[in-house]
């Protein structure tokens, strides 16, 4: 065993988002969002399952914040329901909405945690999905609005802002494999949604500095897919990885830190789109300065080039037996089943994963912070007869990516802190309550908090500022 010490410095944080925790989905002025009609669609979520009672942490959020006091927590991760704050998606803003978020910050500053705020995780306003979503470019103008807004209600009560979280799902779950809201499967609404992302946090980011200065500090968040190839000795299948790196990660960090989208991203989908989506200036709109990059990591991928001809066995990359492929463009990439041991998700665990993301970010755009934003994992839990939750698994996940990240940073990336996702169970989207990544136990049935072996093991961690892994 070893024991790896991190920076003075590093910031050690907990993760929610909001239409996962809070509830309260017909409360306080709250309109509805896209979440609220895919949940309430048969057949979209595990049981009909919804996020209107959630872990009811709109109610419960005094609760919450007491138990991030007693694990020390240095830092939240919260994201903003753009619905509860601007019902409509524009125009005036819901006072109830913003005072509930008011309320909670103060409080999470009087507690000395830093407050790191996503605008938006998933929850669109459906008024601007009634008007076609991410698909038209007006949302991302919309967004910047909201942005705005909420920059000069909430601006000095937050230290980070994250403008989106994991923009490949909301564009290739949302509009290619449609298992996530809104559900549609047409893989060129899939690339103009993506590019209409990127464009609402170019705007947004310009917004937000408009409002509150150049040090506001601004980040998005994204799902960087590690991507191996099945066979390392086969060209093809190295081939395959790297397509799906453009498709996966280029066409975000493209535009984001270099000003472009690739010209083999481009050429790769070309016969889905024209790209004309992308007017004049907008690559200067999006890139605006990165104050610290967000990143999500679980798992790695691995993929093997088919023969003309063959249809992939698998279940079209992780995200659903017999649901449309996510990977727009690559029908001929198979994402080939897991191996070894897993999460409850059915996603392997592979720490080097992130040490090599990490690491590799470090290599490729130099001085740029990076923060993990969410990692963790679901496992069957059990309760015991004793009233506790025994989770070895979940603390074993944790501690082998915490090691990872201590390499990475000794290795030279500037990594400035951890949040664990999640600070409690939770709506995991499609998946309903069943995945439970919480590092709290939430009893469904009474709402109930129960502290995991997991939340007493994390808190050790941060009081020591150290792991043994
Ligand atoms: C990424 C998402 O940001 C979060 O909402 C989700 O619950 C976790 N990953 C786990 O799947």
């Amino acid at each position: 065993m070893t024991q790896r010490r991190f920076p003075d410095s590093f910031i050690w944080g907990s993760a929610t988002a909001a239409y996962q925790i809070e509830g309260a989905a017909d409360e306080g002025g709250r309109g509805p969002s896209i979440w609220d009609t895919f949940s309430h669609t048969p057949g979209r979520t595990r049981n009909g399952e919804t996020g209107d009672v959630a872990a009811d942490h709109y109610h419960r959020w005094r609760e919450d914040l007491a138990l991030m006091k007693d694990l020390g927590l240095q830092a939240y991760r919260l994201s903003i329901s753009w619905p509860r704050v601007q019902p409509g998606g524009s125009g005036d803003l819901n006072p109830e909405g913003v005072a509930f978020y008011r309320d909670l910050l103060d409080a999470l500053a009087e507690a000395g945690i830093d407050a790191v705020v996503t605008l938006y995780h998933w929850d669109l306003p459906q008024e601007l999905q009634d008007a076609g979503g991410w698909v038209n470019r007006q949302t991302a103008y919309a967004f910047a609005e909201y942005a705005r807004h909420m920059a000069r209600e909430l601006g000095d009560r937050v230290k980070v802002w994250t403008t989106l979280n994991e923009p490949w799902c909301s564009a290739y779950l949302g509009y290619a494999s449609g298992v996530h809201a809104p559900g549609h499967t047409d893989p060129a609404e899939a690339l103009t949604a993506a590019h209409h992302l990127n464009l609402a946090h170019g705007l947004a980011a310009t917004a937000i500095r408009e409002e509150l200065g150049d040090q506001a500090q601004i980040s998005i968040t994204l799902n960087l897919h590690v991507t191996r190839p099945g066979d390392p000795e086969r060209a093809a299948d190295l081939e395959a990885a790297h397509r799906v790196d453009l498709i996966g990660n280029h066409i975000f960090l493209g535009p984001l830190l270099d000003g472009t989208y690739p010209t083999e991203l481009r050429e790769l989908t070309r016969h889905l789109t024209d790209w004309s989506f992308v007017h004049e200036g907008d690559l200067n709109l999006i890139r605006q300065r990165l104050d610290v990059l967000g990143v999500n990591y679980y798992s790695t991928n691995y993929v093997r080039q088919l023969p003309p001809g063959e249809q992939p066995s698998g279940d079209s990359g992780g995200h659903g037996a017999g649901a449309a492929s996510p990977w727009v463009a690559l029908d001929d990439v198979e994402f080939l089943p897991p191996e070894g041991k897993q999460t409850a998700m059915g996603w392997n665990i592979e720490p080097d994963g992130l040490y090599e993301l990490l690491t590799a970010l470090a290599g490729a755009y130099d001085g740029l912070p990076l923060m993990v934003t969410e990692n963790g994992a679901a496992f069957e839990d059990i309760v015991s007869d004793d009233g506790a939750v025994h989770d070895p698994d979940r603390i074993d996940y944790i501690a082998r990516h915490l090691d990872a990240v201590a390499r990475a940073i000794e290795d030279g990336a500037d990594v400035r802190g951890y949040f664990v996702w999640s600070l409690m169970d939770n709506f995991e989207w499609a998946r309903g309550y069943s995945k439970r990544f919480g590092i709290v136990r939430i009893d469904y049935d009474t709402l109930e908090r129960i502290p995991k072996d997991s939340s007493r093991w994390y808190a050790e961690v941060i009081r020591a500022n150290a792991v043994d892994a």
